[in-house]
This record gives structure tokens, C-alpha cells and sequence, in this order.
């Protein structure tokens, strides 16, 4: 099957299991509001790259994908909270994403802050649940990676660097380590745990894990240069969100402190390093191999 098929086939299948979650009975009893919030910043839409990243990277140990899964939607339910809380006036202030309104304009800002916390806690609560059919110790392994990479030193970490750079224009002059500490917190951390994951999953030994991690480590930095060239130089109807904001806003991006040339030669250059780590895998990373080529030169 065709890479892109394939991530369509994934997107569906996941598309289907948050729409169950959504609506089962682990929200049964919630405000109304609050868990049509919810539904309206998960589901239809988005690429769905971190579930397929954790479901690929446990396919290369040959674990059946229902294995997989609950660590493929818990990643896809914080990054849908991230990307409410991004979106608001605080951050942001964004009103248009995956072609839609934003949860915030949508309803309004407290039910999106809202729905972004009960995202949040949803995503730990599934993982951590062992009726899910893992092995108490690799949910647990799974819970405290998935934490890290959400948290301080990752995701929420990161987004307070980039807003720091954006609001109060701190640090004054941000250099090429500064940023790249600033992405690999923000969008690297969820996207290496989802590379990593198929490895703690599969209880896969040290060596092999740290390969994962370093492909996802890599994969993650390739990622964000994409996403701020495509603010750049994007199609905003194929993309679904409003562009061109990055520069305006003093954003902290490569392409903003290099220009876009340079920053499309270190997305070439990250793209083969991410290759490289894949190496010791050999033709069974195959799909991993082509998700580094489509993260990088994507148009959405
Ligand atoms: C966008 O992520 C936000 C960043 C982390 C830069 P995606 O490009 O993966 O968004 P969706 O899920 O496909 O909409
Ligand atoms: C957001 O980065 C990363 C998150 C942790 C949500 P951006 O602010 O660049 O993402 P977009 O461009 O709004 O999707
Ligand atoms: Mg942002
Ligand atoms: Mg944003
Ligand atoms: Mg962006």
C-alpha cells in the first residue's frame, strides 16, 4: 500500500475510535457543551501523524495495532488540547483551524480552556486505564514518557518559550540553539514520544529504543521547520489555518532568523538524519522512512 493510503487508512481508524471514546461513557454524564467542545477539537480533521507514528513504530516489532492504540489516541487527544489552548487570545489568537472555527470562537474562551483540561486529563485517564489490555508496567512507562513530553520540558515548556519570544520578546536576539531547544519542547516532544512508543510497547531493548527516539527526535525538529514554511509560503486553503502570522507576531522560527532558503536546507538535511536513524531497522522501516519525506514536504 501507497504511504499516503496508508495514512489515510490510520486516519480513518482513529477518526473512529475518538469518535467511540466521545461519545461512550466516559463522557456520558459531562456538560453538554463541554463535551461538544471536545468532539469539535478532535474530531474531523487533522492528519492524525502522531497516532500513525506510534502505530508504525510498533508495527516494527510486529505488535497488533489494538495494542497500540491506546497510546496512538492518548497522544492525538493531547495534541488536540494543545491546539485548542494555542488557538486562544491569549496565545495565538487564531479563529480558523482545520478549515473550521476554532473551539474558542466556536463557543468561547472558557469552554475551550475547559475543553482543552478535560482533553488533557482524558488522554491520561485512557492510558493509564489497564483495562485497556497492556501490561500495568508498560502503562505506566508509557503514562510517565507521554507526562514528560506533554509537560515542562516539552510541549507546554515549549509553547511558553515561543510565546515568550512573541509577547515579551524574550530573548532579545533568539539564535539557531535557542529555537531549536524552543521546537524540539513544543511539537518535538509529542512527536518523539510517538516514535518511541512502539518501543516501550513491544519492551524492545535500550539500543533500539534510543534509535527510535533519536528518529523521532529528528522527525520532530523536521516537522516544525515544515509547519513555520508553511506559514510562510503556504496555501491557507489547503492548510486550514490562517498564515503568514509567524513573522508578524516575532514568532522565534529558523525561518525568521536564517530566511527560508537556509531553513529548507536544514529541513533536507534533517530529513537524512532522520533517514539515518533508521537505519539499523532496515526495509521493515520502510513506512518510517517515507513518513520523514512526508512530515518534511508536506502542503498541509
Ligand atoms: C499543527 O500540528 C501544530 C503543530 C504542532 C505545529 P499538525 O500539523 O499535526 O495538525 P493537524 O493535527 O494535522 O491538524
Ligand atoms: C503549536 O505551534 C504547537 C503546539 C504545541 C500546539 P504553532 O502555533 O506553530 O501551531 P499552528 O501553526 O498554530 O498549528
Ligand atoms: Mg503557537
Ligand atoms: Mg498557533
Ligand atoms: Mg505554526
Amino acid at each position: 500500500m501507497q504511504f499516503e493510503d496508508r495514512l489515510t487508512e490510520t486516519a480513518r481508524r482513529i477518526e473512529g475510535e475518538l469518535q467511540r471514546l466521545l461519545s461512550g461513557e466516559k463522557v456520558a454524564e459531562a456538560p453538554v457543551q463541554l463535551v461538544q467542545a471536545m468532539r469539535h477539537a478532535v474530531l474531523g480533521g487533522g492528519k492524525r501523524l502522531r497516532p500513525f507514528l506510534v502505530l508504525e513504530s510498533a508495527a516494527l516489532f510486529d505488535v497488533p495495532t489494538d495494542r497500540a492504540l491506546p497510546a496512538a489516541l492518548a497522544v492525538e487527544l493531547i495534541h488536540g488540547y494543545s491546539l485548542v489552548h494555542d488557538d486562544l487570545p491569549a496565545m495565538d489568537n487564531d479563529t480558523m483551524r482545520r478549515g473550521r472555527p476554532t473551539v474558542w470562537t466556536e463557543y468561547n474562551e472558557w469552554t475551550a480552556i475547559l475543553a482543552g483540561d478535560a482533553l488533557q486529563a482524558l488522554a491520561f485517564e485512557f492510558l493509564a486505564d489497564c483495562a485497556s489490555g497492556l501490561p500495568p508496567a508498560v502503562s505506566v512507562a508509557l503514562t510517565v514518557e507521554l507526562s514528560r513530553a506533554s509537560g515542562v520540558n516539552g510541549m507546554v515548556g515549549g509553547q511558553a518559550l515561543d510565546l515568550e519570544a512573541d509577547k515579551l520578546g524574550r530573548p532579545e536576539n533568539p539564535d539557531a540553539g535557542h529555537v531549536s531547544r524552543l521546537q524540539a519542547m513544543k511539537t518535538g516532544a509529542l512527536i518523539r514520544f510517538s516514535c518511541e512508543a512502539g518501543a516501550i510497547i513491544a519492551t524492545a531493548d535500550p539500543t533500539t529504543r534510543t534509535a527510535l527516539s533519536e528518529f523521532g527526535r529528528h522527525l520532530g525538529y523536521a516537522f516544525q521547520i515544515a509547519d513555520d514554511l508553511l506559514d510562510a509560503e503556504g496555501d491557507e486553503q489547503r492548510v486550514g489555518k490562517a498564515l503568514a502570522k509567524d513573522a508578524a507576531a516575532g514568532k522565534a522560527t529558523l525561518v525568521s532568523l536564517l530566511g527560508l532558503e537556509a531553513a529548507k536546507a536544514e529541513l533536507r538535511n534533517t530529513v537524512e538524519n532522520a533517514k539515518a536513524a533508521l537505519l539499523p531497522f532496515g526495509a521493515k522501516a520502510k513506512t518510517l522512512v517515507s513518513a520523514a519525506e512526508f512530515v518534511a514536504y508536506r502542503d498541509n
